[in-house]
């Protein structure tokens, strides 16, 4: 069976289509004809409506079916394996934010090492042909060695968040070694974009300026992160969905280092860019783009956070032939144009 691309149409079960990125994620697949079951638990950690609106655009596809559901209930994901029989599985669900592990950690070891066990289980027991985990910048601590590469050592994670994110890499080699399930883990770079995350100083900062509040700005300005464009991030995740870690795709030493485990068919790849941006100018762009300037909170440095990111792109782009590219101005456009038409309007209406 072929897809409205041309390509054979593939079965997923994506975890987290509710959230910012699985929604895109889902969409892109369901749009070119492939079958996705969404797995989402809709947990309170933010506007459950914004949730709810995501699902609802997925559910207008056949090629959508949703199960709403936790991770840590075995016996659910079991079940939406069933309805799914997938080739490939993305699982993108967790406890996100780094703040909040501070507040509430237990939600972190039940959502990301709980639930992401359970999917290791269940990628066990049914053997797809590729499983992808969803890990995060965040492991790389306080490096200061830049860009992140893959390679390097990750071993000092700053908030729990991190260090559960770091925990299920390490469980998902072993799972691979194992039970050879081909096994990819993507380290995201704050992503961002239209439907993105409230929680997010992106979706914060337009909030704040389009309601008169001041917004906060962290380590008096002096952070640095590295933006990926959801557009961006959801190209590299499916073309990276059909490399799945073997032998035979292993990159070659002066394209870059792999991190092709020599025990398993596991790899890690950042999705990051590589064009980091130093806060202030990330606020001025928002400023711009809204056509108001902000009032600006300075605060000091928050307990957990980092102060830069910045990925070593080499090896994503050795895989998939791409790097994420849009710009942070095109893309902070396209969320404020995005927030003014679809967000802000709906919050009136109801
Ligand atoms: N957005 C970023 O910048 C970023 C950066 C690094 C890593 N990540 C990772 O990418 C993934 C997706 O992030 P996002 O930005 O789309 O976050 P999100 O919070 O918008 O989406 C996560 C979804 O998972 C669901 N979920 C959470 N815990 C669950 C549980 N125990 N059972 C069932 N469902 C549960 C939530 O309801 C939510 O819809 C996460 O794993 C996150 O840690 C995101």
């Amino acid at each position: 069976m072929w897809g409205k691309l041309g390509e054979i149409v593939m079965r997923y079960l994506i975890t987290g289509t509710a959230g910012f990125i699985g929604f895109h994620v889902a969409k892109r697949l369901i749009d070119e004809g492939h079958f996705v079951v969404g797995f989402d638990g809709m947990t309170p950690y933010y506007d459950v409506t914004l949730k709810e609106r995501r699902h609802a655009i997925l559910q207008r596809s056949n090629g959508f079916k949703a199960v709403r559901a936790m991770l840590e209930d075995r016996a659910a994901l079991d079940r939406a394996a069933e309805l799914a029989e997938p080739e490939v599985i993305i699982h993108l669900a967790a406890q996100a934010g780094v703040r909040y592990s501070l507040e509430n950690p237990k939600a972190y070891v039940d959502s990301n090492l709980v639930g992401s066990w359970n999917m290791l289980e269940l990628a066990k027991a049914i053997a797809p042909k590729h499983l992808m985990l969803a890990s995060t910048s965040s492991i790389y601590g306080a490096n200061e060695k830049i860009p992140f590469a893959e390679a390097d050592r990750a071993d000092e994670p700053m908030t729990l968040y991190a260090a559960t994110k770091k925990s299920m890499e390490l469980m998902a080699h072993s799972y691979a070694h194992l039970y050879e399930v081909p096994t990819t883990a993507f380290r995201f770079f704050t992503v961002y974009g239209p439907w993105g995350r409230p929680d997010m100083a992106l979706f914060k900062f337009v909030d704040a300026i389009h309601n008169g509040r001041p917004i906060d700005i962290y380590g008096e300005g002096r952070m640095s992160r590295d933006f990926t464009y959801i557009d961006d991030l959801v190209e590299s995740i499916v073309r990276l969905s059909h490399i799945a870690p073997a032998e035979e795709n292993r990159v070659a030493p002066e394209k870059a280092t792999d991190t092709l485990s020599r025990h398993a068919p596991f790899r890690v790849v950042n999705t990051g860019g590589g064009q980091p941006v130093e806060l202030m100018t990330f606020v001025e762009t928002v400023e711009k783009a809204v056509g108001r300037p902000a009032i600006h909170n300075m605060l000091p440095m928050q307990q957990g956070d980092v102060p830069r990111t910045f990925a070593s792109p080499d090896l994503l782009e050795a895989l998939t032939g791409f790097k994420p590219s849009v710009s942070v101005e095109e893309g902070v456009a396209r969320f404020v144009e995005w927030y003014e038409q679809n967000y802000r309007r709906a919050q009136t209406i109801v």
